[in-house]
């Protein structure tokens, strides 16, 4: 038996170890391992190897531990700027107990940022002079000539670390320094701005002239943010930049550092505005090429001076989350005239981006405008849905060529893109002159699944769409109109899903750190925003939300589950129990309060599209069903913190709490009074019923439900991420299964047949007959009702963390439906796990990888109990890593369950995917 080989090794949960804030990074490392060698292999020592840029001096450390998950920093701090090499080995012993040894790991390099707020020298700059209108802010170029040396005789890095008041992309030498889009992102900027490192060695001159270059627009610090009209300059009206351009000896003997803010000259850009909700105007007329390459004409001309300005209120720190991108490029599918004779260029899939045109050649003074929306309605562009954002790019042209222009600091969402001022006959109007760019935060992809049905598979990659549309620095509710906030319900519902489908670890991680620092100001009693970073509201005011407030402690609990890091709910724990001991409004028995105005089972398909909370299911018993459980996980927090006291006080609580949900709720019979799919579900889902016989009464009544429903949704944000686990829970997956294959409206699969390519705020957010929903909150990129997709992971597919950090996983496929196989994997902290599965007739075949250093507890579908008061425990089996083979018999129950309608209707026909 061999050791599996090991993954180069990465640091906390940073996207790739350069620039990082920490000096004693965490090491984890993943096995590769190959199915039929590594079978039962778990590690007793590892080794790590650190060799040191600046001496080559190299440390090695061995540890016997079982852990390659977040292991400690074995060596002295890292200081800033210091950089090592780093790999790892492991010894570990297989199923047949001889001990092997892994091969070294490939080597990471890991760097350290600033880690002290005195490593800048520099200050952040503005222009001496206000340059352009008052809003939409004129985006502003810096440029500053230098020489810079290096040493002559000795390996030399240089580095820019560089953020912005506003969003920026800098050059050396007319060379943009990295690909990151929309930077530094958005964050909190009165508590947190990030900044960024780039490694610009490649780029510079020494010992001659060079230029460097930051141009930088409004993105979310100045521009305007937030619906109804929405709120101008948020953070300030300046943009500024702060670049500290610094070149060291690899051996950290030699530096030179860009004197501060000297000979910085400051213009306005070509660019005449450029916001995320309107879009970006491009005037070639008044670009200048060589802004930013060092010929020195082109330091005359109208170059302002600059200005220093204070220092703001905001830590600066080094992100983990990586950078917004552009990752992929669609071209387009299709170009055609609208009803009215409009030119329309359809890229075949919604998506989040700008659009990029080849080549640009139209007379001089032609104004191009590319307006860009999600949807057709009635033959023309369908703009309703974006509200007040405009969503236009414009450029104006000199008469010039201009190749490969795309706007630089906005982004839309997107299928469908008019172009208005076209001269006629122009050969820009061919549909290989567009191609789409789509951009997101370049987050690692970690699960996928398949299965035999073509519209569950779509029903898939709409989810992976809108969850890329909506993680564009921040966790967005919808990327098109007038609003693009990190509503924290939409992503609370969502987490489960997204981290299987990526690593959001590091990003939401970061964002959780504004949450709290949002959540725990002075006056805020501990309530955290309803959008994070905050924005004004208008018409809603700072009042606690059930759901959406249960973030604070729900979300930190997930991205627990997904890592095992206990430091992210240590770090958020102020947060949860300030929200439980001050937040949630109560009333005298503990549960909310009874009058408290709530968002309820928002979207549930009965409620009116103009009133999203106003659906069937009460809107407190939902609040309170999720405080007993918010609570209980909030007890799981404490018990894994280790604080023992507040494990007793808050168990208690939760019995309590349980107890006066049953006493209001559940009638003695055990009938719940909300009787609906969300209602039931909920109480099913967090463990509500008193007992077994209560449950299977629940059981039916959800049952009934379902059929009655003929298996349309009925589910809203709260409901639908845990109707089809419900269903499961109570022995009823084939249930659950009917529901996810049904097509008519409102259902998964409606928007699907319709040619959704996301996944649509609402459940008919486009109607049947092909008009848009009336409601003026329509999105059709909202990830929230996708939440389906967790079920289709862990009980589909089959796989799910049994303990935090996957160091368990627990195996638990359960067929059903028409769907005849199925193929999950998720690139776990150990390794890639994957299930497939395929059943012929009643033969049921699974095959299994599970990585090494973990184990799978297995439940075979001829496991699973058909009935939910059968107390005893399933049978399982605890496998070790390898490959395997398992097989049973396996008949599901009665395909497809019967619809219950009244005798004197006649049924429509089935419409099952
Ligand atoms: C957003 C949501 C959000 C909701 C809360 C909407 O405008 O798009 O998804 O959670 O408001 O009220």
């Amino acid at each position: 038996m061999s050791a599996p080989r090991l993954t180069a090794p990465t640091f906390e949960h940073h996207h790739n170890g350069f620039g990082l804030g920490y000096s004693e990074p965490r090491l984890s490392w993943q096995f590769e391992a190959d199915d039929s060698t590594t079978k039962g292999w778990t590690q007793i020592r590892y080794d790590i190897e650190i060799t040191w840029t600046a001496d080559q001096k190299v440390d090695h450390f061995s540890v016997d531990s079982d852990e390659s998950v977040l292991v400690p920093w074995p060596a002295r701090p890292l200081r800033s700027r210091e950089s090592a090499r780093v790999r790892v080995r492991s010894s570990g012993k297989g199923a047949g107990g001889s001990v092997s040894e892994s091969p070294w790991s490939p080597v990471s390099v890991v760097e350290a940022g600033f880690l002290n707020r005195d490593d800048w020298k520099e200050s952040f700059i503005t222009s001496s002079e206000r340059i352009g209108p008052n809003g939409p802010l004129q985006p502003l170029r810096f440029r500053r000539e230098f020489t810079l040396d290096a040493p002559p005789d000795k390996q030399w890095h240089a580095r820019l670390y560089v953020t912005a008041m506003g969003v920026f992309q800098a050059y050396i030498n007319g060379k943009l320094t990295s690909d990151e889009e929309m930077a530094p992102g958005w964050t909190s900027y009165k508590h947190r701005l990030n900044y960024h490192v780039h490694d610009v060695t490649a780029l510079l001159r020494p010992n001659e002239q060079n230029v460097i270059a930051i141009e930088v627009a409004e993105g979310w610090y100045a521009g305007t943010l937030g619906f109804r009209g929405g709120t101008r300059f948020l953070y300030g009206d300046k943009l500024a930049v702060l670049a500290q351009l610094e070149v060291y000896s690899d051996d950290m003997s030699f530096s030179s550092v860009l004197v501060p803010n000297k000979d910085w000259q400051c213009r306005g850009s070509p660019i005449q505005s450029s916001e995320v909700y309107d879009g970006e105007t491009y005037d070639a007329w008044l670009e200048d090429n060589q802004w930013n390459v060092p010929i020195s004409s082109a330091s005359t001309g109208d170059w302002k001076s600059v200005d220093t300005i204070p220092w703001p209120s905001a830590e600066l720190v080094a992100p983990d989350a990586p950078p917004v991108r552009v990752t992929q490029t669609v071209e387009a599918v299709d170009i055609f005239k609208s009803k009215s004779g409009k030119t329309i260029i359809d890229f075949g899939q919604n998506l989040v981006g700008k659009v990029q045109l080849r080549k640009i050649d139209v007379p001089e003074g032609t104004s191009l405008t590319f307006q860009h929306a999600e949807v057709m309605e009635h033959g023309e562009l369908g703009t309703r849905p974006l509200r007040l954002a405009k969503a236009t790019d414009t450029i104006i042209s000199a008469g010039k060529v201009i190749r490969d222009w795309a706007p630089r600091f906005t982004f839309h969402g997107f299928r469908y893109v008019q172009v208005d001022g076209l001269p006629e006959g122009s050969s820009l109007v061919s549909k290989e002159n567009f191609v789409a760019q789509v951009m997101h935060t370049d987050l690692k992809r970690r699960g996928d699944f398949v299965c035999s049905n073509a519209l569950v598979n779509q029903l898939y990659q709409n989810v992976i769409w809108s969850m890329r549309g909506n993680f564009l620095s921040i966790p967005t509710d919808c990327p098109q109109r007038n609003e693009r906030l990190g509503w924290t319900g939409d992503i609370q519902v969502f987490c489960p899903t997204a981290s299987f489908l990526f690593d959001t670890v590091g990003m939401l991680k970061d964002w959780l750190q504004d949450l709290a620092a949002e959540q725990l100001q002075e006056g805020r009693g501990s309530v955290p925003p309803f959008v994070c970073p905050e924005i004004p509201m208008p018409g809603w005011p700072h009042m606690p939300e059930a759901i959406w407030d249960d973030i604070v402690v729900l979300t930190p609990h997930v991205l627990y589950q997904f890592s095992s890091d206990k430091k992210i709910i240590s770090r958020q724990f102020v947060g949860m129990q300030g929200w439980l001991e001050n937040g949630v409004k109560r009333g005298a028995d503990g549960l909310w309060d009874e009058d408290h105005w709530q968002l309820g089972d928002w979207l549930d398909p009965k409620a009116p599209p103009n009133d999203p909370s106003n659906g069937p299911t009460d809107t407190i018993l939902v609040a309170d069903a999720y405080l007993v459980h918010t609570t209980e996980v909030f007890t799981e927090v404490c018990k894994v913190l280790g604080k023992a006291e507040l494990v007793e006080k808050y168990s208690s609580q939760t019995d309590d709490l349980r107890r006066k949900f049953q006493h209001k709720y559940i009638s003695p019979a055990g009938k719940l009074v909300s009787n609906t799919q969300t209602g039931i579900a909920l109480a099913i889902q967090f463990s509500l019923y008193r007992n077994a016989q209560e449950l299977s009464l629940a059981a039916h009544d959800l049952t009934k439900l379902v059929q009655r429903a003929r298996f349309n949704i009925a589910t809203g944000f709260a409901g639908t991420p845990v109707i089809a686990h419900a269903l499961t829970k109570v022995c009823r997956s084939q249930l659950a299964y009917r529901m996810l294959l049904e097509k008519t409206c409102p259902s998964w699969l409606y928007p699907v047949t319709m040619g959704a390519t996301t996944i649509w705020e609402r459940w008919d957010s486009m109607l049947p007959d092909g008009s848009i929903n009336p409601g003026t909150m329509t999105s059709f990129n909202h990830y929230a009702l996708g939440s389906v997709v967790d079920w289709l992971h862990a009980t589909v597919g089959g796989i799910s963390p049994a303990e935090p950090g996957w160091q368990q996983i627990l195996v638990r496929p359960i067929p059903g439906g028409n769907i005849t196989h199925a193929n999950v994997s998720f690139k776990g902290p150990y390794g890639l796990i994957s299930c497939k599965w395929e059943l012929v007739g009643r033969k049921f075949s699974m095959y299994l990888t599970i990585p090494p250093n973990s184990t799978a507890k297995v439940i075979l579908p001829s496991d699973i109990p058909r009935d939910v008061t059968r107390g005893e425990e399933v049978k399982h089996q605890i496998l070790g890593s390898g490959g395997y083979k398992l097989e049973c018999d396996f008949e599901a129950a009665e395909w497809p369950p019967q619809r219950l309608i009244a005798p004197h209707i006649s049924p429509p026909e089935e419409d099952i995917a």
